[in-house]
């Protein structure tokens, strides 16, 4: 469906933009660690989105529990063997949204409607502690939007986009323990380097309409400065971190 495809990209990016990513990965890493020291008890700790694990404070989260699950729709071989290094952690190849299964279907018959989102893997869990989402969450529909593209429009893409990340909030809602999420929101386009832009500053909602809390933190991730993307444009996106989601969603 592409999704290897763009963990490989991830990860090429990742090289690129190291310097420039730091400080939101480290951001992210404080508040995986700040968010699991609210957990009730210490059994089991789940990650969705773990991907290459630069922002997941792997080595401090398998000492404070007794078994880490690392989800994700891939596993790239540096992850495997990180978690190799640990004796309780373990990779969860897993889709978050439960409708992947579904995708091939819809697209080859568009008029119906698009397959929904209705996670429920881990709901029973009774030893499921903390859960954290990690910068998963603009990600959902992302590639499904992309494998559909062909045969959809765009308003239904929109429309799969919005229900898979509604669906993903009221799941960390539901899911037994402490659960915590991190995400971009919203994409800003400015001219290199600080310069004033022209007109008004292009921005992108990543999570189609949806609107999330006010967070416990935000900040500024540089997540494609200039050339990444463009070559005189940098490309940042706005981060929102709940360290208690159930609160913060009410
Ligand atoms: C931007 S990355 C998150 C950053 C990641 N922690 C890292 O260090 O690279 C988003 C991750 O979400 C995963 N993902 C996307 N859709 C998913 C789904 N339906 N279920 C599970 N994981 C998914 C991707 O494979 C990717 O690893």
């Amino acid at each position: 469906m592409g999704f290897l495809k763009s963990s490989i990209q991830v990860r090429a990016r990742y090289k690129r933009c190291k310097s420039a990513w730091e400080a939101h990965l480290e951001q992210t890493r404080v508040m995986v660690l700040r968010a699991a020291q609210l957990a009730p008890r210490r059994r089991k700790a789940l990650v969705f989105g773990a991907g290459l694990l630069h922002d997941i404070p792997l080595r401090q989260l398998s000492e404070m529990f007794e078994l880490v699950v690392l989800a994700d729709i891939v596993h790239l071989w540096p992850c495997r063997l990180e978690a190799l290094r640990y004796g309780n952690v373990k990779l969860l190849r897993c889709d978050a949204t439960g409708a992947l299964g579904q995708l091939s279907a819809a697209a080859r018959r568009p008029a119906l409607p698009p397959p929904a989102s209705r996670p429920r893997e881990f709901l029973d869990d009774s030893v499921l502690d903390f859960t954290v989402s990690v910068n998963l969450l603009s990600q959902l529909g992302w590639v499904p939007g992309l494998f559909l593209g062909k045969s959809c429009s765009a308003d239904q893409i929109d429309a799969l986009k919005s229900q898979f990340i509604s669906a993903h909030l009221e799941y960390l809602r539901r899911l037994p323990g402490h659960t915590s999420l991190i995400t971009d929101t919203v994409w800003s386009a400015l001219p290199q380097n600080g310069t004033a832009p022209a007109g008004p500053t292009e921005e992108w909602d990543v999570l189609s309409g949806v609107c999330l809390p006010e967070p416990d933190h935000a900040w500024n991730w540089s997540i494609a400065p200039a050339p990444e993307r463009s070559p005189h444009t940098d490309y940042t996106a706005r981060v929102h971190a709940y360290t208690d989601w159930k609160s913060a969603f009410g």
